[in-house]
């Protein structure tokens, strides 16, 4: 069986890329302040900024398109849609919202209040600025090892059974609205979470009457992990895995920009009647009428099929092996990465690839801009620019759009981080030269630090 990892699909549409040189990325880094998010996407060589929404679709998802129904009220593209969710995620309703946060919005809109406590493994951005905007609390209680960049575990996206636990007896059911589980952990590095965690989860939600939601985003890719680690999965397709996850669930959030193969879109799902029936007025006021929910009949025909291609074998097989091909090469070098790879990206630790950069002087930033500069990669910081102070590590994440970029794309990457590294006692710090007072790292300004002078005979 040869081992080179090939991608499972031949190309029929191609988009180029553009080469720039040395000399033309320094100017254009300057002139986007070294934020990476100022840069025009065409001035970057291989963009992976994010997974989400920057997917390739496939030839039966654009035939898919063509058969979109627009009709503004019970479209054939709806009916589709529900019947391919439902066969995978099997709730009672499915509600279609043109992103991941509108699910999110919706749903704690309806379940949560003032003084409420959300528990997650993780909460995602999106998530815990929605739970906080109705006033509940977002408490994240990933497992200890989770919280370990270094350490290798195999489903380190698992929550703390025994935290919720006493969590729930500290504040009382009554104030715990949901229990959530993000798969995979994307706040956590990409990390997975077993069955064996979700149906400890479940047990201690059934005991309180709590529901369990999930934060589907990246459900194929755990799906795929747990068949690879968790005894007793190997033999089984991921759609049954997955099948099996959300069989223990009574509803989720989810945005079709990951494992929903789409460029738009999300959904939300539930169990409960009345939920739904809320749910879907709320839906009405900002998203639209229920069956489309802010979305085009043709991209519900996207979602509709590309949630069944995620969860294709051979296309995870890929998936996951080109993560951790990436991942393992650059570590096999001494780069310091978190461990193991995730599903959908690998996770630079840039506090250790660059000691010499005080925490202050955003190491993340710092190398996010040397790989533009190396090899036109654009990747994102997930560190002190990113949450100030609240940062506990500087990460710059290099996350893989689906379907997009060829093996010789990820061999360039690796050659490129390992450029980077061979030179890093060279790079310098950064500084703010402007700030915005929320979400600063959008659209903040820096410039390199003057080097020291002891640097400079390294
Ligand atoms: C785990 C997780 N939840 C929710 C979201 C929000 O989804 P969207 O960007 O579609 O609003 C994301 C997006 O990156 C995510 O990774």
């Amino acid at each position: 069986m040869a081992h080179t990892i090939i991608e499972p699909f031949r190309i029929k549409s191609v988009e180029p890329i553009r080469w720039t040189t040395r000399r033309e990325r320094e100017q254009l880094l300057q002139a986007a302040y070294y934020n990476l998010f100022l840069l025009p996407a065409d001035d970057v060589l291989i963009d992976l900024l994010t997974d989400s929404g920057t997917g390739a679709m496939s030839t039966n998802q654009w035939a898919a398109i063509m058969q979109g129904d627009e009709s503004y009220a019970g479209s054939r593209s709806y009916d589709r849609f529900r019947n391919s969710i439902q066969e995978i995620f099997g709730y009672r309703h499915v509600i279609p919202t043109h992103q991941g946060r509108a699910a999110e919005r919706i749903l704690f809109n309806v379940m949560c209040k003032k003084g409420d406590v959300v528990p997650n493994n993780t909460h995602f951005d999106t998530t815990r600025a929605n739970v906080e905007y109705v006033g509940a609390e977002a408490r994240d209680l990933v497992i200890a090892e989770g919280k370990q960049p270094g350490l290798v575990h195999p489903f380190k996206g698992n929550m703390d059974v025994a935290a919720l636990d006493r969590l729930i007896r500290e504040v009382g059911r009554e104030r715990v609205p949901l229990v959530m589980l993000t798969v995979t952990n994307n706040s956590g590095g990409g990390q997975p979470v077993s069955m064996e965690n979700v149906k400890a989860v479940k047990t201690i939600c059934q005991r309180y009457r709590i529901p369990l939601y999930f934060d589907a985003c990246r459900f194929a890719e755990n799906a795929y992990f747990i068949k690879l680690r968790e005894p007793g999965y190997e033999s089984k397709t991921p759609k049954q895995i997955a099948q099996q996850m959300f069989s223990y669930g009574d509803g989720c959030t989810m945005s079709a920009k990951k494992d929903g193969m789409a460029n738009i879109g999300g959904f939300l799902c539930t169990n409960d009647d009345l939920l739904a029936q809320q749910e879907k007025d709320l839906l009405i006021l900002t998203e639209g009428y229920p069956t489309y929910g802010g979305l085009a009949g043709r991209d519900l025909e996207a979602i509709a099929v590309g949630v069944q291609e995620a969860l294709e074998e051979d296309y995870l097989r890929y998936r996951i092996a080109s993560t951790a091909y990436l991942g393992d090469h650059v570590a096999a070098q001494g780069v310091p990465i978190v461990q193991p790879p995730g599903g959908h990206a690998v996770y630079i630790d840039a506090r250790a690839f660059l000691p010499h950069i005080p925490i202050d002087q955003f190491p993340g930033v710092a190398l996010a801009a040397e790989l533009y500069l190396e090899g036109g990669i654009r990747s994102v910081e997930i560190g002190s620019l990113m949450f100030g102070a609240a940062a506990k590590m500087d990460l710059v994440r290099l996350a893989i759009p689906r379907r997009v970029y060829t093996q010789s794309h990820i061999d360039y990457v690796v050659e490129v981080i390992l450029e980077v590294w061979k030179k890093r006692s060279r790079i310098r710090g950064m500084k703010l030269t402007y700030e915005a007072p929320f979400l600063r790292h959008f659209t903040a300004r820096l410039e390199p630090v003057e080097q020291p002078a002891a640097q400079l005979v390294t």
